[in-house]
Order: structure tokens, then sequence, then C-alpha cells
């Protein structure tokens, strides 16, 4: 049975969520799920905006026919090829056969790629061309890079409804309502959307600046995205873009430490537990997070999220633990940089983690290191915990002097 919601006049929800899959993009656990967007215009012509993920594609096309009402479809814009938005296409074309597709010369290349298309009925726009389709135009914005280089959004200035593809979009199913002012999304949200942010797009922030300068000219009323809620309420779309600002320059969203460590008999662990401690005596918030138990993904976006780092690793086969040093390199191939950040060590005969991680880091750009490396042997001692004491002391007073 069919589940549409009108956005607003004209225009109808028509996406899915999916509940089941553990990991998105196999990389990602999403235990709160996560939606498949597509929009319907119903206009003098009839406009879809992207299809949906192959796990709600009978639901979605459901939809369309309900929500088409014996209409044919006119167009088809395709924003974004990544098969989470695409897979549905060739359904919708089986369907539809004399839909003509909208999308650039990208998309194109990509759809013969994915689909045994023809390419036949496909219109390509570039960047700036615009599409009449009665009392609305439709204008394409091209968004390479956010997060693949065919990605474009469209945008209705009659009505301010900007299709935003991955941009704006976050993890964690809808449920009721879609709509971003009648749900707590700041707090049943917003960790979701920064971790889905840094992860998905976080390392392209150059390239979200350029989009984010694009949408300042626009008189947005409406953010369609292609995941989670729509946005319509002018305050909560300034708030949304100022967090989309903030993270595409890499800049710490919040003051404070996170400490992540990576420990195989609890003495590094220690280590971190106690300098957790100092720098909460001393004022500084301060988080901690054991990069073996948690998804490396949410300590990426707690990385990005706060001011001041602490890296703590066990030195194990003359290297970086195996979990400190994936969460490192995934660090690095998204990009983290402007941070400040400080180091413990530990190691039965060779400590080594120490120095391993120092070059690591301070290839990335803007890193400061705080503080001496403090160095376990084996386990905590009294002069390791007075080194601690001292790291947390030059911690605290960065944090409290910035
Ligand atoms: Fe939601 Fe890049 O796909």
């Amino acid at each position: 049975m069919q589940n549409v919601i009108e956005v607003t006049k004209d225009l109808y929800y028509l996406g899915g969520n999916d509940r089941r899959l553990a990991l998105f993009e196999s990389a990602f656990p999403i235990p709160r799920g996560v939606s498949y967007n597509s929009y319907l215009l119903k206009d003098e012509k009839t406009v879809l905006f992207d299809t949906v993920d192959s796990a709600v594609c009978e639901v979605f096309l459901e939809n369309l026919a309900y929500a088409l009402g014996g209409r044919k479809l006119d167009y088809l814009v395709v924003h974004h090829m990544e098969p989470d938005h695409s897979a549905s296409f060739f359904r919708v074309i089986e369907t539809y056969p004399d839909v003509m597709v909208i999308t650039n010369q990208k998309v194109a290349m990509m759809l013969k790629n994915y689909f045994p298309f023809s390419g036949k009925n496909v219109r390509l726009i570039r960047e700036g061309d615009s599409l009449n389709v009665g009392k609305r135009n439709i204008c394409f914005v091209f968004a390479p890079m956010v997060h693949w280089p065919e990605v474009m959004m469209s945008f209705i200035p009659e009505n301010g409804v900007l299709f935003s593809a991955d941009a704006f979009g976050t993890f964690g199913a809808l449920g009721g309502s879609i709509f971003e002012d009648e749900l707590p999304f700041e707090r049943d949200f917003l960790d979701d959307a920064r971790r889905y942010y840094f992860n998905i797009v976080g390392k392209y922030g150059a390239q979200v600046q350029n989009v984010l300068k694009k949408a300042a000219g626009l008189p947005i009323q409406t953010i369609c995205p292609l995941h989670g809620p729509v946005w319509r309420r002018a305050e909560d779309i300034a708030w949304y873009l100022k967090k989309y600002d903030i993270w595409s320059k890499y800049e710490p969203e919040e003051r404070g430490a996170v400490v992540f460590y990576a420990s195989v008999y609890g003495h590094t662990q220690n280590a971190a537990e106690i300098l957790g401690a100092e720098l909460a005596k001393r004022g500084v918030p301060v988080k901690l997070y054991d990069v073996s138990v948690t998804h490396v993904s949410e300590c990426l976006s707690e990385a990005f999220r706060y001011s001041h780092l602490v890296f703590a690793s066990t030195t194990y086969n003359n290297g970086i633990f195996i979990h400190m040093e994936n969460f490192l390199s995934d660090l690095k191939a998204h990009g983290m940089k402007n941070r400040k950040y400080s180091l413990i060590e530990n190691g039965s005969w060779s400590p080594q983690a120490g120095g391993l991680m120092e070059k690591c880091i301070s290839e990335w750009k803007g890193m400061e290191k705080l503080g001496d490396t403090v160095t376990v042997l084996s386990s905590v001692k009294e002069e390791t915990r007075n080194q601690l004491e001292a790291l947390a002391a030059s911690i605290a007073e960065d944090y409290q002097n910035a």
C-alpha cells in the first residue's frame, strides 16, 4: 500500500526506510536505519527527482504510481548515481518507457555503465540550465564530489525548494513525520547527521564550501535531501547551513578533549582514564573512546567534533595497535586537520607507538602537538601519573587560553 506524503503544494515524498540494513555502504553501522528519499512534482509536467535503493523499490514504485494518479511521468531528474539512489532507475524506465531523463553528461555515462540503458530519451543539461515544467522552473546547480563527481542539485525559484542530493542528509530512518521541524532533530539526529557528513562527504570540504557559496545566493525555503528529514523552517535551515559551514571548514564544532585509546590488557586504558579525570578536574570537557570497541565511523565523527585530541596506544608487533592504526588511517583519509593533539604510548619492552603516531599525525595539516608523549612501561607508575598530570595541565592551559 502506498505511503505518499505532501511536502509542499504539488510536491510529494515517495521514499522509504530500511531498518534492517546493518552496514550502509557495507561500512557504516546504522542501528537507527536510513531513509531513501525521492520526490514527485506535479506541475503541467510531472517530474520525478531521483529513485531509491533496491531495498525500498517496490513501495517506491507503488508510491509513484499512486502519486501520479493516472498521469504519465514526463521527466526523471537524476542528481546522483550512487546505487542507494539510482538502483531503481531501470525499473522506472521499464515502467514509464517514454519518460525523458534529465541529467548531466557524467550521470549519462554512469547510467550506461550501471544498466542496460540505451541512452535514448536523455536530455543533457549543463550548470545553470533550467527546465520549464509549467508554473515552475527547475534550475540545475552542479555539486561535484558532494559526494561523487557527477552530483548535481536542483532548485525551483518559484517555491524555493532545493533538491540537495546527499548534502544535508543523515543516517536514521524516518517514522511518522518527514519534516525536521516536527522532529527533535538535535536530540535524535544530529549525531547521526555529523557521522554521515564526516564519513560520507567529509573528505570533500572544499567542494562543500563551493556548494554553500552557491546556496547562499538562492532564496531557499525548503531543502529536500536524499536521506533524512525535509527542512522547511528558515531558522533551522540557517542553523544546519552553519553546521555544514563549520564541518566543511574542518573547524571544531565544540571545544573539548577526546581521548581515544587502544589497550590490550587495560594499562593503556588506565592511563587514558587517569588523563581524563585530570582533564575534568581542570575544567576541560572530556570524552573517552576505546577504538577497539567503538566503531571507527563514530570515533571519526567525534574527532572532527572536538578541538583537542589525545591518542593513546600500546605498541603491538613493533607498531601501533591495529585498531588505532586503522583509526589514524581513516582520519588521514578524511582529511583531519587543524587540531591540537597529545600522545600516550605503552610498551613492555620497546615502546614505539608514540613515535609512529607522531610521524603519522605530523603529516596532517595544521596539527599542533601539546605536551610531551607520555610513555607507559607496561603499567602506570607514580612517575607516569606525574607525566599524565603534566599533560593534562598543558591541555587545560591551551583549552582555557584559546
Ligand atoms: Fe546517498 Fe552518495 O549516496
